[in-house]
């Protein structure tokens, strides 16, 4: 065999120089899914409902990243599957080696200057709308104080009530249309405290505080998860942020507040309906409920988080139970470990852990 001509390009010495690059054809693949791409890129509902005035500017940078990262993708993806396909062994090449090539500096400049350009350009961008969404607001705007304390394996929210002590609610509540300032916390391990619709969310860290500012402006419940891995329970620590009309928020703070000084009446502790006391609406309507993590016939659940309450309190008594409330980890069914917040004890009335207990008493025995 002649040894190749140095003098030809690699192209030319591979044999293949009878194929040109079909580059028009490949443009008009690429413009043409890149514009399909992006059409199903915004189209495509990503996110849950918008209700803070935070998430318009971010579902926006997410659109701008959507624009400017499908063309890219498809531009890789058409150069590597043409490359494939064009440069693919043929029978009888199983034993060559391809030409000795050295790099393209042009090329290579190119490919790394533009994804570098726009990477600086998406970044700076990113980081302006953070700022500007963390902005304070403008002297003299009220602002509600929220801190946030997580802990496995639940959420507690602590309010200033009017005397300035601190008010723990185990669900979320807001008014609408006032700037809202988190301080997160953790109890043990890293939680990350998240409102989906909200769309910010930040790490609690043991140790330190970390904080968001965000103003919901969209009456509703919306969940509230934990997006860091920190347990068994994590998947459980779920509650709900209730956005509601200020002069509502107002009113239920007042109440909590002089609630938790023992006045009569109770509040609404647990995120019940104000003042419930019927046992078979506080196992599904507290915040976690009883009934997202245990299956009990009675009330219609079917989850299997916990046990199964219909088999495991059979024949136990009242001290049982309420101990299994108040200090969940005491006492525990076998093939379980302790998932459950230790925290119902303090969030729950004593009328509604009363309540509670003698609804699970009756379960009990029948
Ligand atoms: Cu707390 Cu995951």
């Amino acid at each position: 065999m002649a040894a190749p001509d140095k003098n030809l390009p690699d192209y030319e010495r591979l044999g293949i120089s009878d194929r040109k690059t079909p580059i028009g054809p490949l443009l008009a693949i690429a413009t043409v899914a890149s514009v399909l791409g992006i059409a199903l890129g915004l189209l495509i509902d990503w996110f849950p409902i918008a209700a803070s005035e935070q998430a318009g500017p971010i579902d926006t940078l997410w659109d701008v990243l959507i624009i400017c990262s499908v063309p890219v993708f498809v531009l890789v993806s058409t150069v590597v599957l043409y490359s494939v396909y064009r440069f693919r062994q043929r029978p009888g090449e199983e034993d060559k080696d391809g030409p000795p090539i050295h790099g393209n500096t042009r090329l290579e400049i190119i490919w790394t200057t533009i994804p570098a350009v726009m990477m600086l350009a998406l970044c700076v961008y990113a980081y302006v709308v953070l700022r500007d969404i963390e902005d304070a607001p403008a002297k003299g705007t009220k602002t509600l104080n929220v801190r946030v304390v997580g802990e496995q394996f639940t959420w507690t929210f602590f309010y200033k009530g009017g005397d300035g002590k601190d008010v723990a609610s185990p669900q979320l509540y807001l008014p609408k249309g006032t700037p809202v300032k988190f301080t997160i916390q953790s109890k043990d391990v890293i939680h990350d405290f998240w409102v989906p619709a909200f769309r910010l969310k930040i790490d609690a860290v043991p140790g330190i505080d970390t904080s968001y500012r965000v103003t919901p402006n969209r009456e509703g419940r919306y969940p509230v998860v934990c997006a860091e891995l920190c347990g068994l329970g994590h998947a459980v620590m779920r509650q709900t942020a209730v956005v509601m009309p200020p002069a509502d928020f107002d009113a239920w703070l007042t109440k909590k507040a002089s609630g938790d000084e023992g006045a009569a009446g109770g509040g609404t502790a647990a995120g019940a309906a104000p003042g419930e006391t019927d046992g078979k609406t506080l196992f599904t309507g507290v915040q976690p409920s009883c009934g997202s993590c245990h299956t009990l016939a009675d009330a219609g659940t079917t989850a299997e988080v916990g046990p199964n309450l219909g088999e495991s309190l059979k024949g136990k008594d009242e001290a049982y139970i309420r101990e299994s409330i108040v200090d969940p980890g005491a006492k525990l069914a076998e093939g379980f470990q302790n998932l459950m917040p230790p925290t119902y004890g303090e969030t729950l009335d004593p009328a509604e852990v009363d309540a509670l207990v003698e609804y699970l008493l009756e379960q009990a025995k029948g």
